[in-house]
């Protein structure tokens, strides 16, 4: 058919799907966008790049009709129900053949059951993670499609030519069967939210404890992002705090309430992995901090039952920013082992086949978590594509173990002063117990005995035991 024009369809001009599209137009791609309504369309009308050919519809039907065939259609719009309304509009207007892909933050399951469903009526259908917010949809994300291995050739190279690029190579690559782009992504967040607590603890010790005023936190966090530290998280964290406030003239980051939001992917992944029988406690605290800060007026009384002055004695300010740095660094590997040996065993246990050394090469660039360390993850996977959880990689043990020192000297100074830095104390707690040859659960499968009769294992002889207690 003559109108046909179009190469790329998306659904959903909100500030990620405007700016994915105009990515795309970009890169020579003739692209068609829909959005309801009509002011989501001229906002992408306003933006559009002279030489490129970018058209916008508040109408499916004219965008469906469009596309070359295959169609190959993104979606952008809000998880959940959203995700189902939108495939009900488009399966009558689709051909056998024609590609679907949702780049939200879908859960996993869901992104299943649409991929049951929609091969059932002749379609492809992909989850498709992308992380690097509106600047990364823009001019580069980390892309993490997954599922039908068929339909990603068809979008293979426009999702190349949009990615961000490290050393030359696209931030994307396929993660794996199923519903693997959305798990990955969703651990992708997970490890987003242990990275940004971890964070907020040693803003919240060199703060509220020393009494770093803006300015120095600034310095104190551009320092660490010019070194080992190097990561989009401590760069926009250095930014953050010379930012002034329009209407107080004061720094925004003052008078910016303490009751954190969330989306549910950080969520996601804690119950995942317990659903899995994987410890992934930083993440789990970073979920659980953001859900105690929302208690706000609650803490607020508490503060005056439980009254505190915050004493920090012992420690010079240079010797507290050397441990801030390391104590940090400590967390943040942690936090990324954690998530990484979550994918392994969630690749394992959906048959996903989730490609690791993959994984974190397109981390490198364009996402939220994108760090210096990727890199060295990288390498490690070069070394051993199997490995069960990066702590096991010598190099990487060698990182790790020259950090443990400073990150409990600052865990103790912080519990001695009466701040809160869980998420480092669970790091802390989680490297201790897992290169730990002994843990105390002998004492644990006793008690499981002597109460309930669960039965025990023996160190000295195979097979499964149950002793009279009393
Ligand atoms: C990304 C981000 C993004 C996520 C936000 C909000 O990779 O670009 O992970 O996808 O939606 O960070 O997450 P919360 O609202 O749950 O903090």
């Amino acid at each position: 058919m003559a109108n046909q024009l179009f190469d790329f369809g998306l659904v959903g001009l909100g500030v990620m799907g405007r700016n994915l599209l105009l990515n795309m137009a970009d890169h020579g791609f003739a692209v068609i966008g829909y959005n309801r309504s009509p002011q989501k369309v001229t906002d992408l009308e306003n933006e559009i790049v002279p030489g490129t050919t970018i058209k916008g519809t508040s109408d499916l039907k004219v965008m469906v009709a469009a596309l070359k065939l295959p169609r190959r259609i993104t979606l952008l719009v809000k998880a959940g129900q959203p995700v189902d309304d939108m495939l009900e509009e488009l399966v009558p207007l689709l051909d056998k053949g024609d590609i679907v892909i949702d780049g939200g933050n879908s859960h996993y399951t869901d992104t299943l059951r649409r991929v049951r469903y929609m091969q059932e009526k002749g379609f492809h259908f992909m989850g498709m993670g992308v992380s690097g917010g509106e600047e990364g949809a823009r001019r580069g994300p980390s892309i993490m499609p997954g599922g039908d291995a068929e339909a990603y050739q068809h979008v293979k190279p426009m999702l190349e030519a949009v990615s961000a690029k490290v050393n030359g190579e696209p931030c994307v690559s396929y993660m794996g069967k199923g519903a693997a782009g959305h798990y990955v992504k969703m651990v992708h967040n997970g490890i987003e939210y242990g990275i940004m607590q971890l964070i907020s603890e040693v803003y919240d010790v060199l703060h509220r404890g020393y009494g770093f005023t803006n300015d120095e936190l600034h310095e104190v966090f551009k320092q660490w992002n010019d070194g080992e530290l190097q990561s989009f998280l401590v760069e926009i964290t250095r930014d953050i705090f010379l930012k002034n406030d329009d209407k107080t003239g004061k720094r925004l980051v003052d008078v910016i309430l303490d009751k954190a939001g969330s989306k549910g992917t950080g969520k996601w992944t804690s119950q995942d992995a317990m659903d899995l029988g994987m410890s992934i406690p930083t993440i789990d605290i970073a979920v659980s901090m953001r859900n105690l800060s929302a208690l706000k007026d609650e803490r607020v009384k508490a503060a005056t039952v439980y009254p505190s002055e915050i004493k920090i004695a012992g420690v010079s300010k240079e010797e507290i920013v050397q441990q801030a740095r390391d104590a940090l660094f400590f967390g943040i590997m942690i936090s990324y082992a954690q998530g990484l040996a979550l994918l392994v065993e969630a690749s394992k246990e959906y048959q996903m086949e989730i490609p690791l050394p993959d994984v974190v090469k397109i981390w490198r660039g364009g996402c939220i978590i994108r760090s210096s360390l990727l890199e060295v993850f990288y390498q490690a996977y070069v070394k051993n594509a199997d490995l069960p959880n990066i702590l096991l990689d010598s190099h990487i043990a060698a990182l790790v173990k020259s950090r443990t020192e400073n990150t409990r000297r600052f865990i103790a100074t912080a519990a001695q002063a009466g701040i809160p830095v869980s998420a480092l104390a669970v790091s802390l707690g989680y490297f201790d117990a897992y290169r730990s040859a002994v843990m105390p659960t002998n004492l644990i499968q006793a008690q499981r005995d002597f109460f309930g009769a669960h039965t025990y294992q023996r160190v000295d002889e195979e097979g499964i035991f149950h002793s009279n207690w009393q």
